[in-house]
Formats: structure tokens, C-alpha cells, sequence
């Protein structure tokens, strides 16, 4: 019985599944990493991983990794991995030594969009785009039914789209970036300066916290509370969200927006000023025709994706 392995690489865990023929999941587990301890030992966990996940008699026919950050897939090489550290990483070769089977490299939100296409939110459809806020923004495009990968699997890099000319630069070298102003580490970012400024302000917030940084999820939690600095917050990183996905719309013309990674989790407070952006800015029927929907694949979606696409 030949079994498919799919591998979701974060900046905090490393994800497994391994599906079978017809693309059901037989196993998942999970080992974490952290970006300070380099390319090797996370390597070897993630070799660990998915040792442990076959059993005796399954035969492995092929390895799909889905990593955040900027590839070179036809070398097997993450080119630049910001959440991991990662420089010029030939992480197929190295899986590829090691199992003997063929290995392909995808973009995380790429991967995901494969999963929530093929099997998930946008089963049917022949125009999807899968959206990720989390601690970057990403984004993987299916036109006519095809993913748009692009020469090196890193086409929609949605998150380094500029928003604001005159913003600050980002890590990636581009100037007023999405990802700075709507991402989670920008909402968790935003919230900490504002605690600081407004401390009078703050009281929610900073209970919430309980002396740790502030994240999104905090941000999330009080703005639910109706904490009015929270709601701002994510007043501001929804409306910057709703700019960067008009010009999404008007790109790919989409029938469908998965929006997955924590957007969807935090709620109306993002939500509803993202939705205002794009009714008050998206042309005509392309705005008014799609929809946007919450994944069904859950924080398995770039994995299964990365799986499915090498056994296709
Ligand atoms: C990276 C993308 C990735 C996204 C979500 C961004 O910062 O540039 O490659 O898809 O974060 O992880
Ligand atoms: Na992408
Ligand atoms: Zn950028």
C-alpha cells in the first residue's frame, strides 16, 4: 500500500500527515522547532517524523513539504525561510537521500490553497484563492483549475504587497507592506505600542496578557470584551486587510476567498471592516460575486495540499 507524506514546516512545529491513495488521512502528528537552533536538527526531526508516522507495511512513494518564505523548487532549495531563519536550505536533496522517493517544495499558503481546493472550502470551484493571516500573510491562487505557482512556487506573495507608499520597509525589502500593517505579529505589535502610549487605555489588555507580550489572539479576546483600543486595532488591520484583497479581486477575479490562519478566528471586529473596504472599493460584479469562506481543512490544509500535489 503506498502512502503519500505531506509536511507543514513552521516557524513553531512541524506538522505530518500521511494519506493514503485515495487521499485519505491514515495518521498525523506533530514535533515542534524553534527558529534560533538552525537547519540541521529541525531537518532531522522532521526525518524523525516522519519515520514515525509509517508503519512497516506502507510503502512511501513521495514527500510534499509546505514552507513558508521563498523557494527554489526545482533545486529542492528554501531559498529564504524569515520565520525559520533559512538561507539557501537543499531540504529535498536531503529528504530525498534519505527516503529515496521523490520530494517537492511548495509555498505554505500555496499548499493550503491546493487542500482547501481539492478537498475543502473550495471543492468545486475552478477560481479559489486561499488568504493566510497569520504571523505573515500569504496567499496560493487557483485559476481555471490550476494552482499558479509561478517559476519557483512563490507566486502570491501577497502579504509584500505595498498598501501604503510612504509606510516603513519590510524584512523583504519592499516599503509599506500588508503583512506589516494586518498580519498577527502587526496586530500583537500595533497593541503594544498603543498599551504603551495610552496606558489609561491599556487596563484590558494588559490583564489579558498577564505580562507577556501582547499577541493577536489577546487583541482578539479583549476586542471581543468591547475593549475599545483592541477594536481599533483591529479596526485599522481589517480595513488594511480589505485593501490588500480588493486588489486580490481584481487580479485573480476569483469565485471564492478561503480566509484562513487566525483571521477567521478573530471575527466580526476584523471581518466586518475588511468587508467594508472591499464593498466600498471592489469593481462591480467581480466584488459582489465572490465569496469569502472559512477553511474546512483546519491547520492540516498546507500539509494534506503539499501531499496531494506531488501525488497528482
Ligand atoms: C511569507 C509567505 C508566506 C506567508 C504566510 C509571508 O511572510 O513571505 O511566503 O506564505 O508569510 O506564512
Ligand atoms: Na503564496
Ligand atoms: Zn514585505
Amino acid at each position: 500500500n503506498k502512502v503519500y507524506a505531506g509536511i507543514d514546516l513552521g516557524g513553531t512545529k512541524i506538522l505530518a500527515v500521511i494519506l493514503n491513495e485515495q487521499g485519505e488521512i491514515l495518521k498525523k502528528s506533530e514535533t515542534s522547532t524553534n527558529a534560533h537552533e538552525g537547519s540541521e536538527p529541525v531537518i532531522r526531526r522532521m526525518i524523525e517524523l516522519i519515520k514515525s508516522c509509517l508503519e512497516p507495511s506502507q510503502q512511501l512513494a513521495s514527500i510534499g513539504v509546505a514552507t513558508a518564505g521563498t523557494l527554489n523548487a526545482e533545486e529542492g532549495i528554501v531559498a529564504y525561510a524569515s520565520n525559520l531563519g533559512w538561507n539557501q536550505v537543499p531540504l529535498g536533496k536531503l529528504l530525498g537521500q534519505e527516503f529515496g522517493v521523490p520530494v517537492n517544495l511548495e509555498n505554505d499558503a500555496n499548499a493550503a490553497a491546493y487542500g482547501e481546493w481539492a478537498v475543502g472550502a473550495g471543492r468545486g470551484t475552478k477560481n479559489c484563492v486561499y488568504v493566510t493571516v497569520s504571523t505573515g500573510i500569504g496567499a496560493g491562487l487557483i485559476s481555471a483549475g490550476k494552482l499558479i505557482r509561478g517559476r519557483d512556487s512563490s507566486a502570491g506573495e501577497l502579504g509584500h504587497i505595498t498598501i501604503d507608499l510612504n509606510g516603513p520597509r519590510c524584512l523583504c525589502g519592499n516599503v509599506g507592506c500588508l503583512e506589516l500593517y494586518a498580519s498577527g505579529t502587526a496586530i500583537g505589535r500595533r497593541a503594544q505600542q498603543l498599551v504603551a502610549e495610552f496606558p489609561e487605555k491599556a487596563a484590558l489588555l494588559t490583564e489579558k496578557a498577564g505580562g507577556n507580550p501582547i499577541t493577536s489572539r489577546h487583541v482578539a479576546e479583549a476586542a471581543a470584551l468591547g475593549d475599545e483600543l483592541s477594536v481599533g486595532v483591529l479596526r485599522d488591520a481589517g480595513q488594511a486587510l480589505g485593501n490588500g484583497l480588493v486588489s486580490l479581486i481584481h487580479m485573480m477575479n476569483p469565485e471564492v476567498i478561503v480566509l484562513g490562519g487566525g483571521a477567521s478566528s478573530i471575527g466580526a471586529p476584523l471581518l466586518e471592516p475588511m468587508n467594508e473596504a472591499i464593498a466600498d472599493r471592489g469593481i462591480g460584479s467581480m466584488r459582489s460575486n465572490v465569496k469569502i469562506v472559512s477553511p474546512l481543512l483546519g491547520k492540516e490544509a498546507g500539509a494534506i495540499g503539499a501531499a496531494l500535489l506531488v501525488a497528482d
